[in-house]
């Protein structure tokens, strides 16, 4: 059985945050109805690839959710929202600051409509504080959370990072949110609010740059491969350096394309090991015994001459030759993989992480798979909802509308934009 099976979820969540949690959730099997305005989550018509099918943006985000189209802006569209708030478990939203205020829905109002009702928001900033007002996206949150400045290398701009750790990483804290106040709200019968900033988000997310940041009051890191001191103040950008206890870098392979690269960790256990496997083709027999890099302390000190070596080692192989190398000797290592390189992964196809969908409108496509692999309640992946697809099915399932009270909801313009005048 599927482990979310009779949860039943409001979800008022459009873009990327909201939405990548309750796809997690849906794929966990909870009924989520996709509450959109008449004319649809606008990611829908976003980055179009296909003309007039809906967007990869909004196929990859919104797997097996229904959708339904509710004007908030109508009486009679606000009616069938509280008729949906009443008959849910979970209600989700990530508006800009004061949106479903502005509808006349607070959290207080939302409380009262339904006591049980478990609600969650994303903002920017959170509802408080001095940026409490301010909309944000992506980069933004990566921005005031302290990824960027902490990535890249010293001499050049702060970066994003392709990961999208201010938006998908926000959607999964509010599941993990969502999850322990609706466990709660069934033992006790009482919602409550649950709300992640995506500048918290991204703040936890970068929690070992924070433990740098405090180390740096006592001395240098001797692990950076950049110049740290005591009492420097900010984290700085340190390349790709591992960010742990243990040496990691990624080296330049052959034949010398922007991705061929292999992430390397010089654990301290594998120094050895690595040493004498590397050594005698770099006219070194006996670099397992070579002072420099004795110890890991030593190896710190001289990580960019170790760093040589091995990038000397690796102009010889490529990524994939190098890897088979470091794992019959234990050594953690990735090579660098693109997309391409992991869309006809075997590893990634048997993990079913890259899975093929069809749709109505665009054919075949691919999305990115359930990343949570639960043993008895596998994913079963089915395609994103077409505007509006389910909004009998709701009206009549969920709300136990008859065809009198649909035909009059929908002529009062609940599901639909005002004609244009
Ligand atoms: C993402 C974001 C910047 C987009 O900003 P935006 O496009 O201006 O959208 P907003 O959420 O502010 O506003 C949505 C509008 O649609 C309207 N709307 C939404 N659902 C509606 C519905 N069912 N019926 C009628 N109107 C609807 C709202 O009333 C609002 O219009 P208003 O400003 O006239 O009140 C903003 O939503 C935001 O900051 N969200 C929180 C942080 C976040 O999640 N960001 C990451 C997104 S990946």
């Amino acid at each position: 059985m599927e482990a979310l099976k009779g949860v039943r979820i409001l979800d008022m969540t459009h873009v990327q945050a909201g939405p990548t949690c309750s796809q997690l959730l849906a794929w966990m099997g909870a009924d989520v109805i996709k509450f959109e305005p008449p004319q649809g989550d606008a990611t829908r018509g976003q980055l179009r690839d296909i003309a007039n099918a809906d967007s990869l943006y909004f196929t990859m985000l919104n797997c097996n959710k229904r959708s339904i189209t509710v004007n908030m802006k109508n009486p009679a569209g606000k009616k069938v929202f509280i008729d949906l708030v009443k008959r849910c478990d979970i209600l989700m939203e990530n508006f800009g600051p004061g949106v479903l205020d502005r509808f006349g829905f607070t959290w207080d109002k939302i409380h009262e409509i339904n006591p049980k009702i478990v609600m969650g928001s994303i903002k920017g900033f959170g509802s408080s504080g001095p940026y409490s007002d301010f909309k944000a996206y992506e980069n933004v949150a990566q921005a005031m959370g302290g990824a960027m400045s902490t990535t890249g290398v010293p001499e050049g701009p702060p970066f994003v990072t392709g990961a999208q750790i201010g938006d998908s990483g926000t959607g999964l804290h509010l599941a993990i949110g969502l999850l322990a106040a609706l466990h709660q709200a069934n033992r006790t019968g009482q919602g409550q609010y649950v709300e992640v900033a995506m500048m918290d988000g991204v703040m936890n997310l970068c929690r070992v740059k924070w433990r740098d940041h405090q180390r740096l009051e006592h001395g240098g890191l001797s692990e950076y491969s950049v110049p740290t001191h005591a009492g420097m103040g900010e984290t700085p950008r340190a390349g790709n350096d591992s960010g742990g206890g243990q040496l990691g870098n990624a080296i330049q392979c052959k034949p010398g394309g922007p991705n061929d690269f292999i992430y390397i960790v010089v654990q301290e256990a594998v120094w050895n090991a690595l040493a004498q496997s590397i050594g005698p083709s770099l006219g070194l027999p006996e670099l397992a015994s070579d002072p420099r890099f004795a110890t890991i302390a030593d190896r710190r000190k001289n990580q960019s001459q170790m760093w040589d070596l091995i990038t000397r080692f690796a102009a010889n192989h490529t990524k994939r030759e190098f890897m088979m190398i470091l794992n019959p000797l234990n050594v953690p290592c990735g090579p660098i993989m693109s997309t391409q390189d992991l869309a006809q992964d075997e590893h990634v196809r048997g993990r079913e992480m890259y899975v093929e969908l069809d749709h109505p409108q665009r054919g075949k496509w691919w999305n990115v798979g359930m990343p949570i692999k639960l043993s008895a309640s596998p994913a079963i992946i089915k395609r994103s909802p077409t505007l509006g697809e389910h909004n009998d099915e709701i009206l009549q399932q969920v709300l136990g509308y008859g065809p009198a009270e649909m035909a009059q909801v929908k002529e009062a313009g609940a599901l639909s934009l005002p004609p244009k005048k």
